[in-house]
């Protein structure tokens, strides 16, 4: 079955090919970088209107690259939320359009079970597994017991990982997106110089808070400016600020992992495209008996292959929901797990 993916939930234009049986055909990524760097975050009517600019070409791009072409598409998927909705509408719109004129099934799919299910674009990982998702909007503890069942555990009470990442690279004034900035500032920085805390909201509670943390570099910075700290260098500062959330991701994941008996941990999301974080949670894991499982950076960030595998695996739990599609509607803060 061949199964044409779309995802425009934020500030990336993608849409993907793969087919059931061998895998990907292709993963069409087209970012906005330079549009949004020079307000140091995602303007969300600037990003709808790139969506419109773009979506046409990267499908045809993706069908290009896979050497297919649209009729020979089985299944439509695209991402319904959460996300922008002058985003999500785009890849909701298209993939409607699609669908009808195709005369072909589509699903809409939630963004974060395709982060959920991207590690198996690569790799099988038996259920069930805790899975850790890191983004700029998410920062969610689940235990994933199988396709489609996923379990709550705990979440951010503000500031998501990626969100950190981003503010502190403003701060720092470097470059948009904050996280790989951040990253390629810290290598040369000296982690252990700066001990910028560690929130743990509650050791019982699943929950992270990064706010606090964002606050205690911004506090340091102007005490560094007005000269009553040493002036360490922004290196040193990105890496003690890097070093800090990997340590309480990986801390709050494998307690997380141990709480509930679960010996792998699949860490996902841009986040996880993160050095420091996979070598952190391998290492720590190692010690602890827990293998650490992560996509590849490509499968970490938003990308349209994660949501056409989503859309297979939801429509092959049931069919019917494919015809449904007149109803399918962008939502902005649509829950994972409805209740
Ligand atoms: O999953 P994603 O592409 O989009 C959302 O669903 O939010 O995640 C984007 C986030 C941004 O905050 C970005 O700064 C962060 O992931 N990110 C990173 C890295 N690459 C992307 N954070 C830390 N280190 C990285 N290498
Ligand atoms: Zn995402």
């Amino acid at each position: 079955m061949l199964v044409l993916g779309i995802e425009t939930s934020c500030d990336d234009t993608s849409a993907a090919i793969i087919d059931s049986e061998e895998g990907i055909l292709a993963n069409v990524i087209a970012n906005q970088n330079s549009v949004h760097a020079k307000y140091g975050g995602v303007v969300p009517e600037l990003a709808g209107r790139c969506h419109i600019e773009n979506i046409h070409e990267i499908i045809n791009k993706a069908l290009l690259k896979a050497k297919v072409s649209l009729e020979n598409i089985d299944l439509l998927a695209t991402t319904q939320g959460p996300g922008l909705v002058g985003s999500l509408l785009v890849g909701v719109n298209a993939g409607k359009g699609l669908a009808f004129a195709l005369d072909k099934p589509l699903i809409g799919v939630n963004h974060l079970e395709g982060h959920l299910l991207a590690i198996f674009l690569q790799e099988t990982v038996s259920f069930p597994f805790l899975a850790l998702i890191v983004s700029g909007g998410h920062t969610d503890l689940y235990i994933v017991k199988d396709f489609g069942n996923y379990e709550l555990l705990g979440r951010t009470r503000d500031d998501a990982a990626g969100e950190s990442f981003d503010k502190v690279a403003k701060m720092l004034g470097l470059g948009y997106p904050g996280g790989p900035e951040i990253e390629k500032t810290a290598m040369t920085g000296n982690p252990t110089v700066i001990k910028f805390p560690r929130p743990m909201p509650n050791k019982k509670s699943m929950d992270f808070s990064f706010s606090g943390l964002k606050t205690a570099v911004r506090t340091h910075l102007e005490k560094r400016s007005s000269g009553k700290i040493d002036k360490f260098s922004f290196a040193d500062i990105a890496a003690c600020f890097q070093d800090a959330v990997t340590d309480v991701l990986v801390s709050k994941a494998m307690l997380a992992a141990q709480d509930n008996n679960l010996d792998r941990v699949v860490v996902t999301g841009g986040v996880a495209a993160n050095s420091d974080l996979r070598l952190k949670m391998t290492k720590v894991g190692k010690e602890k008996g827990i293998s650490a499982h992560f996509p590849k950076p490509v499968f970490c960030t938003d990308n349209a292959a994660m949501i056409a595998l989503a859309g297979l695996k939801k429509y092959q739990r049931n069919p019917d929901l494919g015809n449904n599609y007149f109803e399918l509607d962008a939502v902005a803060n649509l829950p994972l797990i409805e209740h």
